[in-house]
């Protein structure tokens, strides 16, 4: 798995850290990137060797600092629609894997970092993080799904604020919020994000799955979303897992998953 802008390890436990690499632009997401995670989470999604992903940025200074503002000179009205389709298309795949993203955040998360970090399931964020949608300075507004994602993690008051000031905001800020899951210090990011992708991969893959499925539609009408979890709910009491968890707790020993 080799990529122009990505650095793809992935470890014995099956967890693929993937680094956005182009620390020179702090990160920026130019088309390449955008291409190559498309590819990366393609894969990711197929490959069964990879059980979880933790993205982050190169350098110590960023995570993503934003869309490659060196490419939006050529941008108009149909390009434009073009440039956020694409974008948007890509953060959804990677917001619909089966499989969980942590985002661990070293640095700034700017405009598209912001709204990359938003499409993974849960961010981990490092103490000098800085989370921001600053796109209204260069006269746009968010397009890689800030204006939808934002709102629905950190409700319409704060994400409104966010995105019509342009303000960033530290660490601290962002985990009172709810943008930032935990905050850990610099050094500690790395091991923070796979310790919570290890407890997250020692649970029922199906039923971490099929919980992601559900918690996906925990924007829809309760109605809709609740007869997802029921039948979600039903498809999990048919699986190997089940019986297994259930029996191990009841045997008062621990449960061995098979992912079946
Ligand atoms: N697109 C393209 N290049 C970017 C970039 C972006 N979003 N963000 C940073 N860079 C580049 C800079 O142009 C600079 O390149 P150069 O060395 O060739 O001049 C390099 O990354 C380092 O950035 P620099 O601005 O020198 O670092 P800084 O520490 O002074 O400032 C930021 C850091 C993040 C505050 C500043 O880079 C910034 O405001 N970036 C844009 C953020 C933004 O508006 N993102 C949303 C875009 S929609």
């Amino acid at each position: 798995m080799t990529y122009e802008t990505l650095l793809v390890a992935v470890d014995d436990h099956g967890i693929a850290t993937v680094t956005i690499n182009r620390p020179d632009k702090l990160n920026a997401l130019n088309a390449q990137v955008i291409d190559d995670l498309d590819g990366f989470f393609a894969v990711a999604e197929e490959d069964n060797a990879i059980r979880g992903v933790i993205l982050t940025g190169a350098g110590e200074k960023s995570f993503v600092a934003g869309a490659d503002i060196a490419r939006f000179r050529e941008l108009d009205g149909v390009t434009g629609k073009a440039f956020a389709d694409r974008g948007q298309a890509v953060f959804s795949r990677i917001e619909n894997l089966p499989k969980p993203v942590i985002a661990a955040v070293n640095g700034f998360a700017l405009g598209g970092g912001s709204e990359l970090a938003l499409a993974c399931h849960i961010r981990i964020a490092s103490e000098n993080a800085v989370f921001g949608q600053p796109e209204v300075n260069l006269g746009i507004l968010p397009g890689y799904g800030g204006t939808q994602r934002l709102p629905r993690l950190v409700g319409l008051g704060i994400a409104t604020e966010l995105i019509l000031t342009g303000n960033m905001i530290k660490a601290d800020r962002a985990h009172a919020i709810g943008l930032a899951n935990q905050v850990v210090p610099v050094d500690e990011l790395m091991e923070a994000a796979r310790k919570m992708m290890g407890t997250i991969l020692s649970k029922a893959p199906l039923a971490v799955a099929m919980s992601l499925k559900a918690l996906r539609v925990a924007d829809q009408p309760l109605a809709v979303g609740l007869k997802e979890e029921a039948a979600l709910f039903g498809e999990a009491c048919d699986t190997e897992d089940f019986k297994e968890g259930v029996e191990a707790f009841l045997g008062k020993r621990k449960a061995s998953f098979t992912g079946r």
